[in-house]
């Protein structure tokens, strides 16, 4: 009954399930043609991505992005902060659907979420927690090698190109050493993928979700705003290649652990109902929650029910407040070698910048001194 939420999927360009309900009545005005993008009156199309920032009149569908479009972006102040969605959102085109049961996100929305894909498609989900780091679940990884391994930044529609995807190199990852497939309640499910180049994370579509500060913050005095996001299966009830979300909450450890037949661990979180969430596909991907105004990553998504729709058996998300020293610990020692590596090719530069640091320090001291 049990399954990790990976498992192979139908090549996902095959799909197209579900079906997209009309919004709230708009404004009858055409900014769409005027920004290059064409009003088109296809459902397919308009499912998959529409240009959020432009109405068409109210005899159309959706308008169709140009291929160039930029979009009139907001300024992004104090820009590379955590857990910041920096793109105003439209809801000018509402879909109510279901992740299972899930909504279609809207482009940038879930701007931390990565993609990996191998050549069978889509696999698993991501999280960006910094410039050069990806939280996913360790058994996404398994009997997976770097070059067969494709990861997408700034994913939307896993077919059709919005323009603000970066296919990124991996450089290696880092499955949890204890980690050991087949486990019941799959303990350590975590894995840290880095990457070759540090990413820009100060944009739109690419930015990082908060790590919890510390394991102090309970989970279960949180439940409430957790999300969940992915391109995993919607047993029928969206198109699963529209990232999905859908408001998740946070169930009591005791009787999570009881449907499970004690299979649940301290470091697990149980979230959901079971009738929906989280499905194959969606795995290693985000269940964020917002705190006063920052999302932060507390669970990885880890297993459930195969049926995904089995009432009263809440998914499982692996705990992040749990392996936090671990986490600090990889990227610690990787950062570590690359550091030596700069202090020998520049040591001679490091000294006159430790100078310059110096002299900058005492007088920002100084003047927060005399504040
Ligand atoms: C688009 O489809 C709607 C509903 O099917 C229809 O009422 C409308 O006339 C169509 N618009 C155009 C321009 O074809
Ligand atoms: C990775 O992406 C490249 C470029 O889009 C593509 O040619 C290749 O087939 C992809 N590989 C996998 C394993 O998805
Ligand atoms: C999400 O769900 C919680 C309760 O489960 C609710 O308090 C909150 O308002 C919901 N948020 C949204 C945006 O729907
Ligand atoms: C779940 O139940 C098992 C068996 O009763 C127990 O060993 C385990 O500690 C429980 N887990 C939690 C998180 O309480
Ligand atoms: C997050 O929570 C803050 C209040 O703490 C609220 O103002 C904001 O709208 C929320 N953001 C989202 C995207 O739900
Ligand atoms: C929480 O952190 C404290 C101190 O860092 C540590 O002793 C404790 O084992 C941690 N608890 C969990 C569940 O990871």
């Amino acid at each position: 009954m049990r399954y990790s939420l990976t498992v192979c999927l139908i090549i996902l360009h095959l799909i197209t399930e579900g079906t997209s309900f009309p919004g709230p009545p708009l404004p009858d005005i055409d900014t769409c043609t005027p920004r290059g993008g064409t009003c088109v009156n296809d459902t397919s199309i308009c499912v998959g991505f529409t240009d959020t920032w432009a109405l068409c009149r109210n005899s159309w569908t959706c308008c169709k992005p140009a291929p160039s479009t930029t979009h009139p972006e907001p300024p992004q102040p104090d820009t590379d902060i955590c857990g910041k969605v920096t793109r105003i959102k439209i809801k000018h085109f509402l879909q109510t659907s279901r992740i299972v049961g899930g909504q279609f996100a809207e482009e940038g929305e879930w701007p931390w979420m990565v993609s990996l894909d191998d050549a069978d498609g889509h696999f698993c989900g991501g999280t960006l927690i910094s410039n050069q780091w990806i939280v996913t679940a360790a058994h996404c990884l398994e009997r997976k090698v770097i070059p067969e391994v494709n990861l997408t930044l700034g994913e939307h529609h896993k077919v059709v190109m919005t323009g603000n995807e970066e296919l990124v190199q991996i450089d290696t990852w880092i499955m949890h050493p204890d980690y050991i497939a087949n486990v019941p309640g799959i303990p350590y499910d975590i894995a840290l993928i880095r990457l070759v180049h540090p990413v820009d994370i100060s944009d739109h579509y690419i930015r990082t979700a908060c790590l919890p500060i510390s394991n102090l913050t309970n989970i279960d005095d949180i439940n409430s705003d957790c999300y969940i996001s992915g391109w995993g299966s919607t047993r029928g009830t969206a198109d699963r290649r529209h990232l999905q979300h859908l408001n998740v909450s946070i169930m009591s450890t005791a009787s999570c652990n009881k449907s499970w037949e004690g299979d649940i661990l301290d470091s697990h979180i149980c979230a959901g109902n079971g009738n929906t969430g989280s499905c194959q596909g969606d795995s290693g991907g985000p269940l964020v929650c917002n705190i006063s105004g920052q999302f932060v990553l507390y669970g990885v998504t880890s297993w459930g029910d195969r049926s995904c729709k089995a009432i009263g058996f809440p998914d499982i998300y692996t705990k992040v407040a749990s392996y936090l020293p671990w986490i600090e610990k990889v990227i610690e020692t990787h950062n570590d070698v690359e550091q030596n590596l700069g202090e020998i090719m520049g040591s001679f530069i490091r000294k006159i910048l430790d100078i310059i640091v110096d002299f900058l320090k005492k007088s920002v001291e100084s003047f927060t001194a005399n504040k």
